[in-house]
């Protein structure tokens, strides 16, 4: 493929071209480059549309390292489930970090699942206990099962507890990890089963904690992906209140995420809470899990960084393997 060419990635495409093993080792580099100060990742632009009961993303990003330029434009449309159409919408635009040159036009519904679910898999491979063998995901939609594959792609799990709220999407979520997994899943039928869980997936767009903190096992480590505006929580906080809180990027974490806004504000975290970020620990800036009995909280709000980072790989195995299709 000519440098020049211009090529449009389906989500089957980006599916079937990059493995979850893949992504995880990508947010590696992306989060270590973040938060050396190398990638260029303004906070994103948030256009609200109230009367659609949504609001679009627009995500821009440099990743030297990647020699790459994107922007993800990303919709979120909460009323989008109940016409049984995806919350997440997505496109996202790739250019040559060298020369401006356009590349490439991905399709970001299954990217933003893949990276999320991948950024998680890294966090829990970093913070996680090596023997953690039982994981709890609450929420049964379409970043809920990139969770699990995340988890699962670096911890030996014996069994997924699930909390969902709807029994068909439920079981049908089982079917769907059991099927691509090969892991055992268990519907929740009372909320102190999460006791026998070493890693907690929250996956949801609930705007109040979806457990209750009593029900953690000692040395637990969770994963946050759901809570992205100031008002929507998943996490008690009482368990940030003690747990060690990663987040991706500190300056969107305490702009974006309710998860982390919402405690401060009740005074639970101090004034001037530290967090650590990811690509601190990658980079071996900070220490990971300090003890046994630490719970150990990851939370996302998501960045471009990570979509570039998958992206441009695409875009370079696409040179190699003819993979896409060329609009120019
Ligand atoms: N951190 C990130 O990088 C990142 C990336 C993408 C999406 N997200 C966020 O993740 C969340 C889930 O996205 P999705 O694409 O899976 O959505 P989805 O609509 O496919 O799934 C949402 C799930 O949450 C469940 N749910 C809703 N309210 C709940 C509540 N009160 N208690 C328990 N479960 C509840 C629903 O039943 C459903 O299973 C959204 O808030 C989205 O914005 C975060």
């Amino acid at each position: 493929m000519p440098s020049h060419s211009f090529r449009y990635f389906s989500r089957q495409v980006v599916e079937e071209s990059v493995t979850m093993p893949e992504a995880i080792a990508l947010m590696k580099e992306a989060f270590r480059s973040l938060s050396l100060g190398e990638a260029v990742v303004p906070l994103r632009v948030n256009l609200p549309q109230p009367a659609q009961n949504a609001q679009t993303l627009f995500m821009p990003v440099f990743l030297p390292s990647a020699e790459a330029l994107g922007l993800k434009m990303v919709t979120i449309f909460r009323d989008n489930p109940a016409r049984d159409l995806p919350l997440i919408h997505g496109l996202m635009l790739v250019m040559d970090g060298n020369n401006g040159q356009p590349l490439a036009l991905l399709d970001a519904e299954y990217l933003t699942a893949l990276r999320t679910g991948a950024a998680s898999g890294l966090a829990t491979d970093l913070l996680a206990k090596k023997e953690a063998s039982v994981l709890a995901i609450f929420g049964t939609g379409a970043q809920a099962r990139t969770q699990v594959e995340g988890v699962a792609a670096v911890r030996s799990l014996q069994k997924v507890l699930v909390f969902g709220r709807n029994r068909k999407n439920t079981e049908a979520f089982c079917n769907d990890i059991y099927t691509k997994t090969g892991i055992k899943t268990e519907i929740v039928q009372q909320p102190d089963q999460l006791l026998e869980a070493d890693i907690v997936c929250t996956a949801t767009t609930s705007n109040v904690p979806v457990f209750e903190h009593h029900h953690l096992k000692k040395g637990v480590h969770i994963n946050g992906v759901g809570s992205y505006r100031p008002d929507t929580r998943e996490i008690p906080g009482l368990t940030l209140q003690v747990a060690k809180v990663v987040v991706d990027q500190r300056t969107a974490a305490a702009a974006e995420a309710g998860d982390i806004v919402l405690p401060m504000k009740e005074g639970l975290l101090g004034n001037d809470p530290i967090f650590i970020e990811i690509g601190e620990i990658v980079a071996g800036i900070k220490q990971g899990r300090c003890s046994e009995d630490e719970i150990t909280v990851f939370k996302s709000v998501g960045n471009a960084a990570q979509d570039l980072a998958v992206a441009s790989y695409l875009v370079k195995k696409a040179q190699k393997y003819d993979l896409g299709v060329n609009l120019a």
